[in-house]
């Protein structure tokens, strides 16, 4: 056995450029970032520092200008739409901050989507879905549509859509964005729960500096650079050091 980590996603140099009217805007420069396999990372900067845009080229919704992205061994950023399409369907689950349902299906339903696209027989694909909208609470709510449930429960039936394919890594763009603070740390209670439990990497995107606390690493992006990445781990740790030297000598110290 070995402790290695093992690196889901590797950006090497990724740049972007958006051609604006006469404007170019470098949305991100020189970008350089490892992503290991069950890790929780906050991608945490402010409006218009490139979180968005980082998260679409790692998922491969967009292309980079410059610079390679590999995921799981492939290499995304040569890959045509259509393998793309694919690749997200059995690697990539999604939480947005608009849930992005579809309105006109049931709970059920809209969790069953990933499950169609993989082309799972009904009955099979209907069973796991209500077995996800359980473990986020909403069992008996399956046959609401978007429309009757209040926000808080359409981020959660997001949520068990996002995992029902048991992705490998799973992207959340200011997931908890339009919900109260009571409503915020359950969704991300949940959120984490779901990714700790079956190993899987989790890439959250915020401008919240409260979230960082719930995640692995923070990594601090600007204009869209890496400005640095802090262990949150490292950073408790060296908290509990810093306390017991404050708490002063042990009775080892004393006897000498
Ligand atoms: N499709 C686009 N066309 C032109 N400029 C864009 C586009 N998407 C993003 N940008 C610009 O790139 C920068 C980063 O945007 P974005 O990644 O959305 O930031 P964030 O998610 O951190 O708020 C901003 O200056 C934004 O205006
Ligand atoms: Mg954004």
């Amino acid at each position: 056995m070995s402790d290695k980590p093992e690196i889901v996603i590797q950006l090497k140099n990724v740049q972007k450029v958006y051609p604006t009217g006469g404007e170019r805007v470098v949305a991100l420069d020189d970008v350089s970032l490892e992503f290991e396999k069950g890790k929780v990372y906050c991608l945490l900067g402010v409006s218009g520092s490139g979180k968005s845009t980082l998260l679409n080229i790692i998922a491969g919704l967009e292309k980079p200008t410059k610079g390679e992205i590999v995921f799981k061994g492939h290499n995304i950023h040569k890959m045509s739409e259509k393998k793309l399409a694919s690749f997200r369907q059995r690697y990539i689950g999604f939480v947005f901050q608009s849930y992005n349902l579809m309105p006109t299906l049931t709970a059920l339903e809209n969790t069953t989507l990933p499950l169609i696209f993989r082309k799972i027989p009904k009955r099979v694909r209907n069973k796991k879905a209500h077995q996800m909208l359980k473990a986020v609470g909403l069992g008996k709510r399956y046959r609401h549509k978007p429309s009757e449930m209040s926000g808080g429960q359409q981020q959660r039936v997001s949520i068990a859509r996002a995992f029902v394919n048991n992705p490998q890594v799973v992207f959340a763009d200011e997931p908890t964005g339009n919900l109260d603070t009571k409503t915020t740390q359950e969704m991300m209670d949940l959120i984490l729960g779901m990714a700790k439990t079956h190993n899987q990497t989790l890439i959250l995107v915020t401008h919240n500096l409260e979230l960082s606390k719930y995640c692995d690493k923070v990594i601090h992006i600007r204009d869209g650079k890496i400005e640095k990445i802090d262990d949150v781990v490292a950073e408790k740790i060296s908290i509990d050091e810093a306390r017991a030297d404050i708490d002063g000598p042990t009775e080892g110290d004393i006897n000498e």
